[in-house]
């Protein structure tokens, strides 16, 4: 999601110890805001910054670099094509269930619920049979703009409006083909599946059947309906789906009176969504647990239909951008995740069994059983795990954590009282299968330093952190490591920029508010931005062009602009087919209003992307890029 700076949450006023930070002397340089060499080394352009598993000087980057645009179009390079595909409001695919698309939004809830969700964000590819031309998309469906939602947006505002805002989220299952170097959707297919904040969710792992999770609807808290905000997402070794609940806290009214664990977790008096008004469980002065059902990781089989996904309590509850998992050498799962949220933490779990063969059914009790942890990055280049295990170190009763289930459900209290370090938001977290350093946007922080925020510190080192940065980490030993060595591939910005920790160190294109990765099969890294459409193409930002999508050869530091999005969009969700000929990625909110949601008296006032329909509107879509030639995708 496209947060703007003044609009995102900012909850974390805990005072855990930030001596960690303080101990290194260069680092206090930085700290002091000086300009002294200690400053001119962190933030030099990178020339040359190889790492364990790095290649010798030769760029992996085969394409011609694009310059920034502000243009409200796709733009790739000489020699590549963007196809668009699977639209916002295009049936998915369900046998018997394909309304068309209306332009002037009036489709009906029960259309929108068998329809692609609106706003694109984390997906998949998942190929069918080992094909690099026939496979699953799976994508998030991240929030909506309920201005051009419905007819008259929130005019009228009705409960067949919030039931069209509800199944406008989730996350699409779609099948896809390439037939002589044209993608399409296969419809009707047995795998097409939408996932809403209406579809039941069974509950796995510490939190199932919690008191904090009951409800009069759910006495036994066991089984939630739906989820939303679902961000970014991971495709397990075992050929599942997870997506993370991110922004849950915007669907949730909780009135005059707040308590210390809702005020922990962000809680407003009134909700953005304003669905409480037609749908009361959304009203949390009547049903307070209910937010404590959602912030979760969600697992799905793309696989199995007719499957019921789960919330994935054990992974601990947040405003969870995603979750990625590597395997460690016995063959354990481990799964890291951030919150996106400003000043909060970086998860892993690490499985107690094994990976089975056999699947999602093989595996369904795996991400239930195992250990949780927060990150704390300390100044010296080292940082630890820390365990958030009820009964270890301040997490016990007496300090409101009565159980496992408690740990989870209030991971921020738990975070705050381990010492975990406090971060520049979070986003998608990727592993370097040939390295295996794990890689984690930061995507900017405009509270760091000030005196409301977390002071600056090694791993966070810019006050009014408007760029954003990527920082990487390798565990000790195997992923399981209870310790591992950190540092930065790169502090985002622009070299030209007034301020100076605002120019960054980029070596090569300049970027800014990184948030989408993906490793592409070669092993080059791949950077998409969200810099928020209130700050986009003007002051700090006014050189850096509509968002982006780069790539960077993690062996030489060298970053390169492959694609350029339309006007007020935010690029994510990149992800490839095996062969590496076909990189699809998704364009979220083409023609965003800031700050605020579209008037839909006027639906094209930013964009009309990418359809460009004179009485159409802007809609969120994938497209496909491949080579002319039908080479590899960035070679
Ligand atoms: Fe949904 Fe943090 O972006
Ligand atoms: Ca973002
Ligand atoms: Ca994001």
């Amino acid at each position: 999601m496209a947060k703007d700076f003044d609009q995102m949450e900012d909850s974390n006023r805990s005072s855990n110890p930030a001596i960690h930070d303080l101990l290194d002397p260069t680092r206090r340089i930085v700290l002091r805001g000086g300009a002294g060499a200690a400053m001119a080394a962190l933030f030099a352009p990178l020339t040359g910054c190889a790492i364990a598993g790095g290649a010798g000087p030769t760029t992996r980057l085969g394409f011609t670099g694009i310059a920034p645009s502000t243009a409200d179009r796709v733009t790739v390079p000489e020699g590549y094509v963007a196809q668009v595909i699977a639209r916002w409001g295009e049936p998915v695919g369900i046998a018997g269930a394909m309304p068309a698309w209306k332009r002037d939004a009036s489709n009906s809830a029960a259309e929108q619920a068998v329809q692609m969700g609106m706003h694109h964000d984390g997906g998949h590819f998942y190929a069918l049979a080992g094909s690099s031309a026939r496979g699953l998309l799976v994508m998030n469906h991240e929030y909506t703009d309920d201005g051009l939602l419905h007819v008259g947006g929130m005019r009228d505002w009705s409960a067949e409006k919030v039931a069209k805002s509800q199944a406008a989220h989730g996350i699409s299952v779609i099948e896809v083909e390439q037939r002589g170097g044209t993608w399409q959707m296969v419809r009707p297919s047995p795998y097409a599946r939408r996932i809403t904040a209406s579809t039941p969710f069974a509950v796995g792992g510490p939190a199932a059947g919690h008191t904090m999770m009951r409800t009069a609807a759910d006495p036994a808290g066991t089984r939630i309906d739906g989820t939303m905000n679902n961000c970014a997402s991971g495709m397990t070794p075992w050929g599942t789906y997870l997506s993370g609940e991110e922004n849950f806290m915007n669907c949730f009214a909780f009135g005059d009176s707040l308590t210390p664990h809702q005020k922990r977790w962000g809680a407003r008096k009134t909700s953005w969504m304003r669905w409480e008004q037609f749908d009361e469980r959304f009203d949390a002065v009547k049903h307070p647990n209910e937010p404590n059902r959602f912030g979760w990781v969600v697992e799905v089989d793309p696989f199995d239909p007719a499957s019921t996904p789960v919330k994935r309590t054990a992974l601990g509850r947040a405003a969870h951008e995603g979750a990625w998992v590597a395997v460690t050498q016995d063959g354990r799962a481990v799964v890291y995740s951030g919150e996106d949220a400003r000043n909060e933490y970086i998860y892993k779990f690490v499985s107690r069994d094994r990976i089975a063969p056999g699947g999602g059914k093989a595996n369904r009790e795996l991400l239930d059983h195992g250990t949780l942890y927060v990150a704390r990055f300390d100044a010296d280049g080292t940082g630890r795990w820390l365990p958030l295990v009820q009964g270890r170190g301040p997490l016990t009763a007496a300090n409101g954590f009565a159980d496992q289930g408690a740990v989870v459900i209030m991971a921020r209290q738990a975070s705050d009282a381990l010492g975990g370090t406090k971060m520049d938001r979070p986003e998608w977290v990727v592993v370097d299968p040939t390295s295996g350093w794990v890689y984690c946007t930061l995507t900017n922080n405009s509270s760091r330093g000030t005196k409301d925020g977390a002071p600056v510190d090694a791993a966070n080192p810019r006050a009014n952190n408007t760029m954003g940065q990527i920082i990487r980490w390798k565990d000790d030993g195997d992923f399981d490591g209870e310790s591992f060595l950190w540092n930065h591939l790169v502090l985002a910005g622009d070299p030209a920029n007034e301020r100076p920790e605002a120019r960054g160190n980029v070596h090569g294109d300049a970027f800014a508010c990184p948030d989408g990765l993906a490793f592409d099969p070669r092993g080059v890294l791949w950077i998409c931005t969200d810099i928020g459409p209130s700050a986009l193409n003007k002051g700090e930002m006014e050189r850096l062009g509509n968002n982006q999508l780069l790539a960077c050869d993690v062996a030489t530091g060298e970053v390169r602009r492959f694609l350029t999005g339309p006007f007020n969009c935010e690029i994510t969700g990149c992800t490839f087919t095996p062969d590496g000929t076909t990189m699809f990625l998704n364009i979220q909110h083409p023609g965003e209003t800031p700050s605020e949601r579209s008037n839909p008296d006027e639906p094209r006032r930013f964009s009309n992307w990418p359809d460009f329909q004179s009485d159409g509107r802007p809609r969120s879509a994938t497209v496909a890029i491949r080579r002319l030639d039908g080479g590899v995708v960035g070679a």
